[in-house]
């Protein structure tokens, strides 16, 4: 099977047979694809990156638009940067479309700069392929030239860069175009074709575009396969806070510190994020899509309302009491104690493991005594596939604070994260969950 075709079958199955087929074999369509052509070819390895397609004045610019629509069949987020040539070729209000994203054509555009600067362009890519990429611009980017937003962008990009030429067979001989790509390669960018064949103009030999398909196949090579590649994930974060009256609440110090990180790591990885977090100052991570919610009940909502995750990390500090009674009006300050009755919030961990179906179930256990002991009863009480366990309060607290240490936890195992940024105690949960998840998959599928 040739790269084009195992794009095409892959893209198929992930179309139409893998909400019926393969979830319940409880495989992840990356693997399928792989195990599907006996080679590696990780499809899924495109699955939430950030690809930037730039278009140039090319005939071949018309099959850009075939190409975002396989890029984004794989998973990939594409935004479309256009010459002024390309828009001879193909139209932006095309690209917009099929994108799903504002195509940007010029560098002096206010009202862009103001929304998605060229510089916050070039950051956002994961990988940046010219395709097609004309003569012209194949100069421009060899002199390192800025005078148009697709160059300026190119050169303002740390992200990898990948060309496909596309131009007549002579001008693609000629000695400037060859010292050009010369250049660019050796300065690591990647060289995708040009094939060799028919051309628009009647011309045979080197210098058409590959084909959309195999474009695809070889920007999958630039990225490594995340553990989570294509799975559907769900993060809760931060505390929830319990209404007394219209200006008190319940709460606690869970700063969403943790589950912030985890949602980032499992973005990371290649999952695609949805994290409900309750009220807390923090940016959204990269590539995560992120619900607010205030209260247990309106969390419990919104886990209820996310459909069929893969997995579920319930990261965040629900209160587990809330006020009996709202009060309507401010309560007013009376001499002598006051009472205020409490009653549970609903258990959205036990309410989550309850209706878990094939979906792996990650718990949280804060505890101020017997770390393990209490972490190990919550993993059988609630059916937990793995709980990650931390000490509160005094000096090894690790509520509102950038560091943690964990207990993972799980059935017939465990491991001790040592005290370390959260950020990389979020990666080193994210590996193991996968490993567990992968563990518990091939053993159900045996
Ligand atoms: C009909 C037509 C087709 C063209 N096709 C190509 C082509 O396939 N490859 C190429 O390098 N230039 C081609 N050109 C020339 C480019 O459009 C021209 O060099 C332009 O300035 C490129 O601008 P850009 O690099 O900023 O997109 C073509 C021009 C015309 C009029």
């Amino acid at each position: 099977m040739d790269d084009r075709t195992i794009v095409q079958v892959t893209a198929w199955i992930k179309c139409y047979l893998t909400p019926f087929i393969f979830r319940g074999f409880r495989l992840r369509w990356a693997e399928v694809a792989c195990r599907l052509n006996g080679q590696v070819i990780w499809v899924a390895k495109l699955a939430n990156k950030r690809i930037l397609l730039g278009v140039t004045g090319s005939i071949a610019a018309y099959k850009s638009a075939e190409l975002v629509r396989r890029l984004m069949d794989v998973g990939a987020t594409v935004q479309v940067v256009m010459t002024e040539a390309a828009q001879a070729f193909v139209t932006p209000f095309t690209l917009q479309t099929l994108s799903g994203r504002p195509v940007h054509c010029a560098l002096m555009d206010a009202d862009a700069e103001a929304t998605m600067g060229h510089i916050e362009q070039a950051r956002w890519a994961d990988l940046i392929v010219i395709a097609p990429a004309s003569a012209n611009f194949t100069a421009r980017l060899a002199q390192g030239r800025a005078d148009d937003l697709l160059s300026a962008i190119c050169l303002a990009s740390a992200a990898p860069l990948a060309v496909a030429p596309a131009m007549n067979q002579q001008m693609w001989a000629n000695a400037a175009t060859q010292a050009n790509v010369a250049m660019l390669v050796e300065r690591g960018v990647t060289l995708l074709g040009p094939a060799v064949g028919e051309q628009a103009c009647g011309d045979v030999g080197a210098g058409r575009m590959l084909e959309p398909d195999q474009i695809v196949a070889k920007c999958t090579e630039q990225f490594e396969t995340g553990v989570l590649a294509g799975c559907r994930v769900l993060v809760t974060a931060g505390p929830t806070q319990e209404d007394i009256d219209p200006v008190r609440y319940i709460s606690n110090r869970s700063s969403g510190k943790m589950g912030f990180s985890i949602a980032a790591a499992a973005a990371e990885a290649g999952a695609l994020v949805t994290l409900i977090s309750g009220p807390v100052s923090l940016d959204t991570p990269a590539r995560v899509s992120r619900i607010d919610v205030r209260s247990a009940e309106q969390m419990l909502a919104a886990v209820q309302a996310y459909e069929a995750p893969d997995i579920v990390i319930a990261a965040a500090a629900v209160a587990d009491y809330r006020p009996l009674q709202v009060a309507t009006q401010k309560i007013k300050k009376q001499a002598g104690s006051a009472q205020l009755s409490l009653e549970q919030t609903p258990d959205i961990l036990a309410t989550i493991a309850e209706n878990r179906g094939d979906m792996f179930v990650v718990g949280f256990a804060a505890e101020t005594e017997h770390l393990e002991k209490n972490a190990r009863i919550k993993l059988e009480k609630k059916s937990l596939d793995l709980i990650a366990a931390n000490w509160v309060g005094g000096e090894r607290g690790g509520f509102d604070s950038d560091e943690n240490a964990l207990t993972v936890l799980w059935q017939n195992g465990g491991v001790e994260l040592p005290m370390a940024p959260k950020e990389k105690l979020a990666r080193l949960l994210i590996e193991i969950v996968a490993e567990r998840f992968d563990a518990k998959n091939s053993t159900e599928n045996s």
